[in-house]
C-alpha cells in the first residue's frame, strides 16, 4: 500500500510503498488525513521528539478519519463505521492508565506519526478499538478530519470552564455575552477554538497580525466572530472597547504571553496553547503581571478520548449551521507531496485523500 513517510530527525517525505504486517486489530481504511503545522515541522526536519516505531522510517498523520472493513463482534465496532483515531497512545505512568495520557506524568507515550508510532497517511492500518471513536453522522464525513485538532479544543473548553468556576465569573444576567475572549492564531486551530468557545455564549475577537484572507473573513463573519488586524490596530486600542476578559494562544511564534499579560484584565483567564515559539522577552514583567493579577496561564496539549467523542457531537450537531467545511480549504492526492511545503495564499486546512 501507499505510505507516506519520513526518516526523522532529517525530515523530508515521500510517497512510498509499504508492507506492514497487521497486528491484531479493526481493519480502516483511511478516508481523509488532515495535514498541519506538526507535519510540515516534521517534513522540515524541525522537530526534534520525532522518532519511528521500527527501523528508521516513520509514517506520518495524526489526523485521519477512516472506515471500518474488516471488525470482531466483540470489539463495539462493525463494517462500515467512520472513525477518527486517537494520536496518543498510553504509556504505563497513573493518568496513562486512568485513560489520560494527555495528562502523561513521564512523558513515556507513543503518539501516531509524531513519535515512536507509524501515522495513518497511508491506504489501511489495523488499530485497536480502545482508541477509535465512533462517528455517528455519515454527513460529517468530510469535516471528521477536524477531530483531532478539535479535541485540543474541547480540552480547552474543560480547562476554561473549570477556570472561571473560581470566583462569579459571569455577566449579571449569569451568561458569558459581556465577555470577550481574544484568540490568537487564525489557522485551523484558532478557527476552531473560535468557533467552539463562541457557541458558549462568548463574544470572540480573533487575532491576527496581518490582514485575514477571504475566507476566513467570511467564515467569522458568518459566525459573528469579531477580528482584530494588529497591523491596522493596535491590541492595547481595542481592549479600551473590549476588554480582554481571556485569551488563548494557538500561534506561540511570537511574544504572545507578554501581548497577553499585558492586556488582560484582572481575573482574567489565560490558556496558552501554541509551542513552535520564542520565549517571553521579558519574564519578570510577564510574571509579575499574572502573580499579581491572578490571572491563570494554563498549559494545555492534547486531549482525552471523551474530547474526541465531544469535538465528534459538536460537528453532528452545529457542524452545517456554522459552516465548518469551510476550514477546508483544499483536498489533494497522496502524491502531492508539495502540501508539505508550500502554503497557498488562502490556506486554512489542508486534506489528503486516500479513498
Ligand atoms: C496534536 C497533539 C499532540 C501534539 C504534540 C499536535 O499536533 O494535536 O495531540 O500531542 O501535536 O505531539
Ligand atoms: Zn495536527
Ligand atoms: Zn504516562
Amino acid at each position: 500500500m501507499r505510505a507516506i513517510t519520513t526518516v526523522p530527525p532529517g525530515g523530508g517525505v515521500k510517497l512510498s510503498q509499504v508492507n506492514i504486517e497487521s497486528k491484531n486489530g479493526l481493519k480502516i481504511k483511511t478516508y481523509r488525513t488532515g495535514i498541519c503545522g506538526t507535519d510540515k515541522e516534521i517534513a522540515a526536519g524541525r522537530l526534534a521528539f520525532v522518532r519511528p516505531e521500527l527501523g528508521s522510517s516513520l509514517i506520518l498523520g495524526h489526523e485521519a478519519v477512516g472506515i471500518v472493513t474488516e471488525s470482531d463482534e466483540n470489539s463495539g465496532f462493525k463494517e462500515g463505521d467512520i472513525v477518527v483515531p486517537m494520536v496518543r497512545r498510553p504509556g504505563k505512568c497513573r493518568m496513562c492508565r486512568l485513560g489520560r495520557q494527555d495528562f502523561c506524568e513521564d512523558g513515556d507515550f507513543v503518539e501516531a506519526g509524531i513519535r515512536g508510532k507509524n501515522g495513518f497517511m497511508r491506504d489501511e492500518f489495523v488499530e485497536d478499538p480502545r482508541f477509535l471513536v465512533k462517528v455517528n453522522d455519515p454527513s460529517i464525513l468530510d469535516i471528521a478530519v477536524l477531530t483531532e485538532p478539535m479535541k485540543n479544543v474541547m480540552k480547552m473548553k474543560e480547562i476554561f470552564q473549570f477556570m472561571r468556576m473560581r470566583i462569579p465569573w459571569y455577566c449579571d444576567d449569569s451568561t458569558l455575552s459581556c465577555k470577550n475572549l481574544y484568540v490568537f492564531g487564525t489557522g485551523t486551530e484558532g478557527l476552531l477554538i473560535s468557533t467552539v468557545f463562541k457557541s458558549l455564549g462568548i463574544n470572540v475577537v480573533e487575532v491576527n497580525r496581518h490582514p485575514l484572507g477571504e475566507n476566513v473573513m467570511d467564515y467569522l463573519d458568518s459566525n459573528k466572530i469579531d477580528y482584530l488586524d494588529t497591523s491596522s490596530e493596535t491590541l492595547g486600542r481595542k481592549v479600551k472597547d473590549q476588554p480582554m476578559d481571556a485569551a488563548i494562544d494557538a500561534v506561540g511564534a511570537m511574544d504572545v504571553l507578554k501581548e497577553i499579560t499585558d492586556n488582560i484584565r484582572n481575573n482574567g483567564i489565560a490558556i496558552m496553547f501554541g509551542t513552535s515559539g520564542q520565549l517571553p522577552s521579558s519574564t519578570y514583567e510577564v510574571l509579575e503581571n499574572i502573580v499579581d493579577r491572578n490571572v491563570v496561564v494554563v498549559g494545555s496539549v492534547d486531549g482525552a478520548k471523551a474530547h474526541y467523542a465531544e469535538a465528534i457531537r459538536f460537528m453532528e450537531t452545529q457542524g452545517k449551521a456554522m459552516q465548518m467545511e469551510r476550514i477546508i480549504t483544499g483536498k489533494y492526492e497522496p502524491e502531492d507531496l508539495k502540501i508539505f511545503s508550500e502554503k497557498e495564499k488562502l490556506e486554512i486546512k489542508k486534506v489528503i485523500a486516500w479513498s
